[in-house]
């Protein structure tokens, strides 16, 4: 047999899951920038191990010059999502994108697996460029609520511990689990808007403060001291209010002073608009 170049071959995998992780990992930051509720709540990846790629072969009876094709997840993404909701928005948003092309679509949601396993894969073809040249890898994207990634870490852990045939009164409770899972991801929906708003209202505020320190500090730059002063008291008195309009406003008030000094911070509307979803 020839001699296999194991990390040569692994080397264009662990560029797509690099990128792809980078990639998604963007595109949350870009939503946050935005002041939008974000479908994705964070995203992991990892490239196969090679005992975990010779264990499938051997399983799967799966010959080496077929490894590349017949094994869908060398780079495998993990993409969390809050709310059972934002799986399909995920989805969506990776079957509009141009540097993925979805090859397969795998539902373990809406069909759940005998085992209880319940998941959105998408299987993606993805172009890497690599010293030699560009080459199209297979990554598989696996989408799942924080409830669902739960359930299927705890099950993959003893599936390894029993080695497969974990015994009857554990799989029965496991079983439980993943009923529960099932209405603890339907309660979280049903307090969704709720919980999106509450969030939505921190990074408001987060944004607007960093927004109102920073004009603040263009403005000592470029006025007495004594102004910027009364303008900085005014804004510890507006903040220990606690009332995100009065802060608003008082935001708003600040812009047009420092409009008039051109002393506007350049963070100005990052993440201070509230979106429409
Ligand atoms: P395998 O990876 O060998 O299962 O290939 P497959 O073609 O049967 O794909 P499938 O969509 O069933 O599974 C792909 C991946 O989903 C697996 O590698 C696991 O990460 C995950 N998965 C599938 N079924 C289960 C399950 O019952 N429990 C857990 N914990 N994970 C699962
Ligand atoms: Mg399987």
């Amino acid at each position: 047999m020839d001699i296999i170049l194991w990390h040569r071959i692994l080397e264009p995998y662990e560029m797509a899951v690099d990128e792809l992780i980078l990639k998604f990992r963007h595109m949350k930051e870009e939503y946050e920038r935005c002041g939008r509720y974000c479908p994705i709540e964070h995203v992991t990846g990892r490239v196969k191990s090679i005992s975990s790629i010779l264990d499938k072969m051997q399983k799967k009876n799966i010959p080496m010059e077929r490894m590349e094709q017949d094994i869908e997840d060398i780079a495998g993404i993990r993409i969390i999502c809050q709310f059972v909701e934002d799986i399909e928005r995920v989805a969506n948003m990776i079957s509009r994108r141009t540097d993925m092309e979805v090859r397969e679509i795998k539902d373990y949601v809406r069909n759940q697996k005998e085992s209880g396993y319940r998941s959105y894969h998408m299987i993606v073809d993805y172009e890497v460029n690599t010293i030699d040249g560009p080459k199209k890898v297979q990554a598989e994207i696996q989408i799942r609520t924080m409830a669902m990634d739960f359930w299927a870490t705890t099950e993959h852990s003893l599936q390894y511990k029993y080695q497969g045939k974990i015994p009857e009164r554990v799989g029965a409770r496991l079983s439980n689990a993943a009923n529960a899972i099932i209405s603890l991801d339907s309660e979280m929906s049903a307090v969704r808007d709720e919980i999106m708003d509450a969030q939505l209202s921190s990074k408001m505020k987060y944004s607007l403060v960093e927004d109102i320190v920073s004009t603040i500090e263009n403005m000592y730059s470029l006025t007495t001291t004594r102004e910027v002063e009364k303008i900085q008291d005014e804004f510890y008195r507006v903040y220990q209010q606690d009332d995100m309009e009065e802060l608003i406003r008082y935001h708003d008030q600040l812009d047009l002073i420092a409009q008039a000094y051109k002393a506007q911070s350049n963070r100005q509307g990052e993440g201070i608009k509230k979106s429409e979803d």
